[in-house]
């Protein structure tokens, strides 16, 4: 798999910006996480700073990484009281044991080489140090969005890639795994916003992916389904993820 920072490179500008929904995931990560206040920690994939602005405001000492120049002028320009570095997690120009606690949020099912980039977030903890990362959960069968994943899945299949985040951390040589469900359920006004949020994350790279015919017809086919369902209660992003939470080892 190839590393994705190119296309977060290219939405920055609208990340996080048309729904605060990574934000939201922050917040109830920083919940199970709980960093003490005057922890040094470094958030990789920071992207327009979901989490990092939220560890600062909880009194981290924040460094914030990402590989997308765009994201990180833009968290730069808005938080001075954050450390924040163009990088990429594969090659962290960081000291050896400087954190005591290394997240990311929605990035590491991202990038080329996980147990790679698993190893430098191992390097720059200190032995004892905690390592937190989300990655998108499952729904339910039955579930609302069924109708709209389907209509996503026949035009963009999914991308194939094994997501095993516990595999990846025990094999980078962290202990005390395990796994936490979270949520966010956030309102979403319209069904041109909650388009427009699609186009403002990850998910735009498999529409650009397609014939420009093809892009337009999914689009009418998505609008469709999506003024479906604020007709029948409104849209609502109810959606689950999973906190994968290590240790390194003393
Ligand atoms: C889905 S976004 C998540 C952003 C943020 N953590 C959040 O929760 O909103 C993934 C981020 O990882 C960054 N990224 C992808 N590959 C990377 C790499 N190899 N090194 C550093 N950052 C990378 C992208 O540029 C993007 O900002």
């Amino acid at each position: 798999m190839t590393d994705s920072w190119a296309l977060f490179d290219r939405i920055a500008d609208e990340y996080d910006q048309v729904v605060p929904f990574f934000a939201g995931f922050a917040a109830r990560f920083l919940e199970v996480v709980d960093p003490a206040p005057g922890s040094r920690l470094v958030d990789v994939g920071c992207g327009r700073g979901a989490i990092a602005t939220a560890a600062a405001a909880r009194g981290c000492a924040v460094t914030a990484v990402d590989a997308a120049p765009r994201m990180v002028s833009l968290l730069a320009a808005g938080h001075p009281e954050i450390d924040v570095r163009l990088m990429d997690v594969h090659r962290l120009d960081l000291p050896d044991g400087c954190f005591d606690v290394a997240t990311g949020g929605f990035v590491i099912h991202l990038v080329a080489d996980p147990v790679r980039a698993l190893g430098e977030l191992r390097r720059v903890l200190r032995p004892g140090g905690v390592v937190a990362l989300t990655v998108p959960g499952r729904r339910e069968p039955g579930h609302r969005w069924e109708r709209f994943n389907r209509i996503w899945a026949e035009a963009t299949p999914p991308s194939p890639a094994r997501v095993d985040v516990a595999g990846w951390l025990a094999e980078a040589g962290f202990t005390e795994l395990r796994a936490v469900d979270i949520a966010v359920d956030i309102p979403v006004p319209d069904p041109r916003t909650c388009w427009d949020f699609h186009m403002s994350h990850g998910f735009a790279a498999r529409v650009e992916a397609l014939d420009p015919d093809d892009a337009i017809e999914f689009g009418r086919r998505s609008l469709a389904e999506l003024t479906r369902m604020h007709d029948d209660g409104g849209i609502v992003l109810d959606s689950p993820a999973v906190v994968h939470l290590g240790q390194a080892a003393t």
